[in-house]
């Protein structure tokens, strides 16, 4: 039985204080969570993790980074290590986002570095993957989710692969409201799923845990998780708010398959 693993991705949102109010009403809401039913996960700013971090010391609430690189020092200015992350408190970093294959230039080579990097630290990456509307609309949508995969993945064992989330998140589906139907999540997972059985084996492929992310709100998250090969979510906007936030991680716990 896989856990769910529900993620919240801060983005460019919430100065220090902002991140300190945000997680301590989070963590006085998850008080009364099973966290043997779900696992959540907190990924702010990089200037708010170390304050984030002591908020959630002594819970059982995860620290995420939202990007990470390869290099574990160097003359590489604006980067940051997995060294540095796992110092700063992180158990896991957020690696390809679409925001950042779009607007950054990153590429699956560059992912790749980066999920080696961030295994070699301890860190489990949660990788995104996932199509644009043109991708979808043209029919494209497995092409690019194979090559997303393939090329994220390529040269790390299935050791390795076992401590890592992958994340999809079809590009039209980000803050636009418009959430992709539980049958189009279920499609791709499970061609993910199977993509993996056939690169690895099906045992690592049966373990790994894949979330949903798009458009992911308390209104949709039952059904979502509800179906068999969605085992979590990426939460941006409805991460956002204790409110919000929390009733996805709690409802999630709830879902039993
Ligand atoms: P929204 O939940 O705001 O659509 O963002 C999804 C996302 O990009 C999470 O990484």
């Amino acid at each position: 039985m896989r856990k769910p693993i529900i993620a919240g991705n801060w983005k460019m949102y919430k100065t220090i204080n902002e991140a300190i109010d945000l997680a301590n009403g989070l963590k006085r809401e998850f008080f009364k969570l099973d966290f043997a039913k779900v696992d959540a996960v907190l990924c702010p700013a990089f200037t708010a993790l170390s304050e984030v971090a002591e908020v959630l010391n002594e819970t059982d609430i995860g620290l995420g980074a939202q990007d990470v690189y390869w290099q574990d020092e160097g003359a590489f200015t604006g980067e940051v290590s997995p060294a540095m992350l796992k110092d700063a408190g992180c158990q896991y970093v957020i690696i390809g986002h679409s925001e950042r294959r779009q607007f950054f230039g990153e590429t699956n080579e560059a992912v790749n570095k980066k999920i080696k990097a961030s295994l070699k630290h301890g860190l489990a990456p949660i990788i995104c993957v996932g199509e644009n509307l043109q991708e979808r609309e043209s029919n494209q949508t497995f092409k690019v989710i194979q090559d997303h995969v393939q090329g994220s993945l390529s040269g790390i064992s299935a050791d390795d692969l076992a401590k890592t989330v992958i994340a999809y998140e079809p590009v039209w589906a980000i803050g636009t409201g418009k959430t992709a139907t539980p049958e189009q999540a279920q499609e791709v997972h499970k061609y993910i799923r199977d993509l993996l059985a056939n690169l690895y084996n099906q045992e690592v492929a049966d373990s790994i845990r894949i979330q949903y992310g798009g458009s992911v709100k308390p209104e949709n998250i039952t059904e979502l998780i509800g179906k068999p090969d969605v085992d979590g979510a990426l939460v941006g906007g409805a991460s956002l708010k204790v409110d919000s936030f929390s009733v996805i991680v709690m409802r999630a716990s709830e879902v039993v398959k």
